[in-house]
């Protein structure tokens, strides 16, 4: 018997162009994010201008796979999940598989990259890596759910 509740946290999952190209992967994915009993809060499909995929991986400007990652993430559409789960980013960084496709392949065939992942780049999925990056990230996705954007409409968190 569970006596207290679990204290769900927010992470951003996002779906690669090369696994959104593909509506049974893209449906898969969508499949495993339900089995691993995540809440989505909600969800958005889009297309990144590349100036936007440029703003988004700044942290890793000057590596050498940099331009290579932003052209990709800016080539098709993307769909973007706010999931929330106890410990949502370590459990979705878990399900996703390590981001090397090799490394997943071998070490985590179940995993979403060790099943689906092309190469480093066309991996399938991104998520979060720590709680500042998931609220940077979440915001970029959802103005609508920044913590600005809901102290502006009058709220506040206790309402
Ligand atoms: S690292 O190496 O720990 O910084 O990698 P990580 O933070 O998991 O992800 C870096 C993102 O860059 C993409 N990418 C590569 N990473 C590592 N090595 C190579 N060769 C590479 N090429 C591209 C990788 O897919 C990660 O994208 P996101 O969208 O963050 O998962």
């Amino acid at each position: 018997v569970r006596l207290s509740r679990p204290v769900l946290q927010l992470t951003l999952a996002l779906v690669k162009p090369d696994a959104v190209a593909h509506p049974l992967i893209l449906q898969a994915i969508h499949q495993k994010i339900l089995e691993n009993d995540f809440i989505i809060v909600t969800n958005r499909d889009l297309t990144w201008s590349r100036e936007a995929s440029q703003t988004f991986y700044s942290q890793h400007s000057g590596r050498f796979f940099y331009q290579r990652l932003v052209e990709f993430m800016s080539s098709g559409p993307l769909r973007a999940y706010i999931l929330a789960h106890e410990d949502a980013i370590r459990h979705w960084r878990k399900i996703m598989g390590p981001t090397q496709v090799c490394r997943a392949r071998y070490t985590a065939p179940h995993t979403i990259r060790g099943s689906y992942g092309l190469t480093d780049t066309r991996n399938s999925t991104h998520g979060s890596d720590c709680p500042e990056s998931a609220s940077r990230e979440l915001a970029t996705f959802f103005p609508e759910f920044s913590e600005g954007a809901w102290a502006a409409s009058g709220h506040s968190r206790g309402d």
